[in-house]
């Protein structure tokens, strides 16, 4: 009996304890909400809907077949959101661009026609005006390389329609970086990291102001950008991969540039790349938090949840009303409140102010086109390449005229 009280009083007490973490966490979040670097509800409107947001089903405050959907943002003290302008690898050199088109503009239409929950913004300084008004601020990430076409041009257009970061590749190479399978060995390694163009491609970003996603892309891939990026630059959904060997998560040397880059990793929730399997745990996701922020610091972590991008959740992290119990178990963890404050929001507000600052729009913006032989894709026309060859052309056309010549002048 008296076992049995004592019994009953520790988990009383272990609940209140639970509850005070709770609650806690729900405070600090009530200035300081999640900043989430990936969500797929687009790609799921698109699935469902068509992208026809006045059909009945598709109304956002009571939408249940997603991870999303109005009232779970506000339960999960959800202020900031990088929505996913994703397409599958099969549209490259197909309709990849008209394609990325729809997707940011249902993410625009989101926002007008939920103006009371959604703010659509471009900037650090918007984000915080949203969380003001009491929005989600709603952004855009491109999710792979291949939806630019391997066009600076498209990669400028989309940045005026509101991209704000892009994901260098999906799934598959580009014919400018190489994708996560390479690692894997389902790929073939074709740029070693970043080509010449990938490099140019990198330097247009930076001069924008958009930012660089390394999730997706192949370990050369990332410490190519690491390398090469004038701004820190993010992993918008993607673990540790010292505790699940999938090679979409981040190796402790990657980790390591991550740090000196002031850069941020994002954490993905995804079962497979938290524990490995399709069972998982809200504590497995902890601890993927807590690794990287043993060895690449607090700064470097951050939410990037993939919700409605995946189909298995830990326990306890079913849909994105569930954030504040995550904070609540990194507050039990003995995070303290700026490193909270941190993962939720400002390590993301940092990273993304600075890549405001080390944008410049005094510089001319790059023009050199991608060689057109390095294109794929059969439907493609060739205009502009045969009009203007390209200065590598124009040498091959001055050899062919000029090793002819100097033959027949006995001269070589
Ligand atoms: C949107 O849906 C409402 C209600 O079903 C309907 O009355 C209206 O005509 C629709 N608008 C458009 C543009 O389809
Ligand atoms: C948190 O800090 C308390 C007090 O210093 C300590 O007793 C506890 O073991 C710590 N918990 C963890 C998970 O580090
Ligand atoms: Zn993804």
């Amino acid at each position: 009996m008296a076992m049995s009280i004592i019994w009953w009083f520790w988990s009383l007490l272990a609940i209140c304890a639970s509850d005070t973490f709770r609650e806690k966490a729900e405070e600090i979040m009530k200035t300081t909400p999640v900043i989430d670097g990936h969500n797929d509800l687009p790609w799921q409107l698109l699935k469902l809907f068509n992208n026809r947001l006045n059909v009945s089903k598709a109304n956002l405050n009571t939408l249940t077949e997603t991870h999303t959907n109005i009232p779970k943002l506000k339960a999960g003290f959800v202020g900031g959101q990088f929505w996913s302008a994703y397409l599958p690898c099969d549209t490259q050199n197909k309709d990849a661009v008209k394609r990325i088109l729809e997707q940011m503009d249902v993410i625009h239409r989101m926002c007008q026609r939920y103006p009371e929950t959604f703010l659509c913004v471009t900037s650090s300084s918007g984000i915080r005006q949203a969380f003001g008004e009491g929005k989600v601020a709603s952004l855009i990430g491109v999710e792979g390389g291949h939806l630019i076409d391997s066009s600076l041009g498209v990669l400028r257009a989309l940045y005026h329609l509101g991209m704000r970061y892009l994901t260098l590749t999906h799934n598959c190479n580009t014919p400018w970086a190489d994708n996560w399978m390479v690692d894997k060995g389902d790929d073939e390694a074709e740029s070693e990291g970043l080509s010449v163009f990938g490099k140019r491609v990198l330097k247009e970003m930076n001069r924008l102001g958009v930012m660089i996603d390394l999730s997706h892309v192949s370990v050369a891939t990332m410490k190519d950008a690491l390398e090469y990026s004038e701004a820190p630059v993010i992993f918008s959904h993607s673990s540790a991969y010292s505790l699940c060997d999938h090679r979409r998560n981040v190796p402790d040397d990657v980790l390591q540039l991550v740090k000196s880059k002031r850069s941020l990793v994002m954490v993905n929730f995804y079962s497979y790349f938290v524990s490995c399997s399709k069972d998982a745990t809200l504590s497995q996701v902890a601890d993927h938090l807590d690794y990287i922020k043993k060895v690449a610091g607090a700064e470097a972590v951050g939410l990037g949840g993939d919700y409605d991008g995946v189909t298995e959740l830990p326990a306890g992290l079913e849909d994105v009303s569930k954030y504040p119990d995550l904070i609540a178990e990194l507050l039990r963890r003995n995070w303290t409140e700026t490193e909270v404050r941190g993962v939720l929001s400002e390590n993301l507000l940092r990273v993304f102010s600075e890549v405001e600052l080390a944008s410049n729009n005094m510089q001319v913006p790059e023009e050199e086109p991608i060689q057109l032989d390095e294109l794929g894709g059969s439907c493609r026309t060739d205009y502009g390449y045969s009009q203007a060859p390209s200065i590598h052309l124009q040498i091959g056309a001055l050899l062919a005229f000029l090793v002819p010549l100097l033959f027949s002048l006995n001269l070589l």
